[in-house]
């Protein structure tokens, strides 16, 4: 469509004669979004979701960046996992694998999102993964990237997945990875939306052999782990409308850098408040640039320290460390919100009681141990 052509429809199509100063930005935009349709609506028919989706993408792959919960294994079109039905407009097939699909499917307008790009605005009918129990338990080797140290016993450390086999998992959840007979849970630190590029926030414990071998070097960039999982039901109620309050000690920050992350991709609305404790000994909590980076991209985004009385090499008074936190939250919004915690067992026994007793219901309680 040239230029006057677009005008012209325009035009005609808002009832305007001659087009004038005030419609200009109006002209260009409706020229724009004509000459920008490498970027279609993706509707789902159950769930009254949306995303958007570049032509260039697969809609697995649009829909996994935005945060969506989809169904989906090899992302190479021979496992059948991610099976939509196409209800209105048109893709285009992007891989030749169509052979997980019957005959009788394929008459049926069924295809696997993974192999499939949109080529208009399209409507599908596809069951997103509603909970934690409906993902399998994965078995994948993965291998280090990078491992990144802040100070002497914090490790930041980035695994791939093969890119046949990514991980399907819910902000939130940990995995055990192991190495050479060394097993350890950890959460993992990063959003699902990219699947194929892992992290964790590994802490030196004595009792963790696993991190010692991390700190002694004998794990390192290139080695190979055995991944297992995902684990867990620390995850976040997508569907709730309330502010959303985070509370983290020390490396518990990292399945809620999963969960606020996943909740940017989604788009959420809510009021996030983030209260991170950490021992007074070290000067700041080891990402606070990274925490109050979130504030650049959310509306109402709350941060806040909590230095408390903790001494990493002796035993702590864990009703101490719990009622510092406690004594440093606002309670005002506490109560109207879904709470988060990833603390230490101890420690989040006693916030988790103090926040009951003060008026905040159960169901809004959604805890994780460290
Ligand atoms: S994810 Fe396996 S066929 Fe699409």
């Amino acid at each position: 469509m040239t230029f006057i052509t677009t005008v012209l429809v325009f035009t005609r199509v808002n009832n305007l004669t001659t087009p004038k100063a005030k419609d200009i930005k109006r002209i260009l935009l409706f020229i724009m979004g004509n000459m920008n349709r490498h970027i279609f609506n993706i509707q789902f028919e159950k769930n009254k979701r949306n995303f958007e989706c570049s032509k260039n993408d697969s809609i697995l792959e649009g829909g996994l960046r935005h945060g969506l919960a989809m169904r989906y294994e090899c992302s190479n079109g021979t496992c059948g996992a991610c099976k939509a039905k196409l209800i209105k407009g048109s893709v285009k097939k992007s891989k030749h694998h169509d052979y997980a699909l019957s005959k009788d499917e394929l008459d049926d307008n069924t295809f696997l999102m993974c192999c499939y790009s949109p080529k208009s605005d399209i409507e599908i009918d596809v069951d997103l993964i509603g909970d934690v129990k409906s993902i399998p338990l994965q078995k994948i080797q993965v291998k280090i990237k990078d491992i990144h140290f802040i100070g002497d016993d914090m490790a930041i450390v980035s695994v791939r997945t093969p890119r046949s086999k990514t991980l399907q998992f819910m902000a939130g959840q940990d995995v055990e990875l192991s190495f050479k007979g060394m097993v350890s849970r950890y959460p993992i630190a990063s959003c699902p939306c990219h699947a194929i590029g892992l992290e964790f926030h590994i802490r030196s414990l004595k009792e963790d052999e696993f991190s010692q071998a991390i700190f002694s070097k004998s794990i390192k960039t290139k080695s190979k782990l055995d991944l297992n999982g995902p684990k867990g039901v620390f995850v976040l109620k997508e569907l709730s409308t309330k502010s959303m309050v985070f509370i983290a000690w020390d490396s518990g920050f990292a399945p809620i850098r999963s969960l606020v992350e996943h909740e940017f991709s989604l788009e959420m609305p809510n009021p996030v408040y983030f209260y991170w404790a950490y021992p007074a000994t070290d000067s700041i909590p080891y990402f606070d640039n990274y925490a109050q980076s979130w504030s650049a991209v959310m509306d109402e985004y709350h941060y806040q320290t909590i230095a408390c009385e903790f001494d990493r090499s002796s035993h702590n008074d864990c009703h101490k460390v719990a009622k510092q936190i406690y004594d440093s939250l606002n309670h005002q919004i506490i109560n109207q919100s879904e709470v988060y915690i990833c603390t230490p067992a101890e420690v989040l026994i006693y916030l988790g009681e103090m926040l009951l007793e003060n008026g905040l219901d159960e169901s809004q309680l959604i805890a994780s141990p460290i």
